[in-house]
Order: C-alpha cells, then structure tokens, then sequence
C-alpha cells in the first residue's frame, strides 16, 4: 500500500525540482543566446516567472503536507532557518524581476535585460545551494 504522505511529498518534490530547472536553466539559456532574440526572451520570461512561482507554491506545499501529516510544521533551527529566508527572499525577487522583463523590457536596453537575466541567474544560484543547507542542516 502507497503511503498517501510520502507521495504527496513526492509530488511537491517533482514541482520543486522542475520550478528550480526552469528558473536556473531558463536564466543560463538566455544568456547564452548572443545576440539577443527578444521574441525568446518573453517566452523564457513567463517560463521562469512560472518556475519561481512553482518554487513559492511547492515551498508551501511542503509545509502543507507536515502540518496535514504530522500536525505540526518541522522543527528546523539555525543555519536551515536562514537557508529557508534566503530562498524565501531569492524566489520572491524572481517573481517580482520576472513580472518586470515582461511587462517592462519592450522598452529597456539590450544591456539592462542582460543585467536582469544575469541578476535571475545568480538568484536560482543562491536558491539552489540554499536549498542543499536546508536539506542537510534540517
Ligand atoms: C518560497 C520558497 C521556498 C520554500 C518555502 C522552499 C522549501 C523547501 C522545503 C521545505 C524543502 C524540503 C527540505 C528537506 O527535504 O529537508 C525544499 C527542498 C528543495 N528546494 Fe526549496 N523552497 C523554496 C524555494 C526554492 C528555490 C527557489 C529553489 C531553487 C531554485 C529550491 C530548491 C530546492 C531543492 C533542489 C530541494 C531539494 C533538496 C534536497 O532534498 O536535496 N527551493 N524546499
């Protein structure tokens, strides 16, 4: 018999692990493209924008399933609570910078998109070796 538990842990998992893909990978994509193919960056823009998005709901879907299944969200201390605001802090910002490219870059610069696309990339960075300290200092 499948542990209802473990798969809805699972489940939020493999949203985690494909929102982290899109928003690390959709940011390296685009800028390895050269030059620029702004058609490409709108379409990267709402994949990425989806991926952080996926991050906040999923991020809430573990704590969801703790609290349903064990009536109480996990203890975690120290270096695992300042893991879990930095990724907190780095998916919100990735919201807000990819709402921006969308509804703003028609009008910026070559330079200043590759600066945003730069700054998203180095946010899933920073989220992802977050995510390793909150796994093993849990
Ligand atoms: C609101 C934001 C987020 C919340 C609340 C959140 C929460 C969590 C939680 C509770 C876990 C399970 C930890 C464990 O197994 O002990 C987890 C795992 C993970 N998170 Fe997040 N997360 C967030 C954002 C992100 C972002 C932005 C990324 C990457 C770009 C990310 C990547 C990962 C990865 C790769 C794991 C699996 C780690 C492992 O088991 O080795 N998370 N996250």
């Amino acid at each position: 018999m499948v542990d209802l538990q473990n798969l809805s842990y699972a489940l939020v998992q493999v949203v985690h692990n494909f929102g982290a893909a899109a928003v690390v990978g959709g940011a390296a994509l685009m800028l390895l493209v050269t030059p620029p193919v702004r058609s490409l960056q709108n379409k990267i823009a709402w994949i990425v924008g989806g991926g952080w998005l996926a991050q906040i709901l999923s991020g809430i879907g573990f704590a969801v399933v703790s609290y349903t299944g064990y009536g109480t969200l996990p203890d975690i201390h120290g270096i695992a609570v300042a893991a879990l605001y930095i990724k907190i802090l780095c998916a919100s910002g990735g919201v807000i910078l990819s709402f921006m490219l969308l509804r703003h870059a028609g009008g910026w610069s070559d330079k200043r998109c590759r600066s945003a696309w730069q700054m998203l990339l180095a946010l899933g960075v920073v989220a992802l070796t977050s995510a390793a300290f909150l796994r093993w200092f849990s």
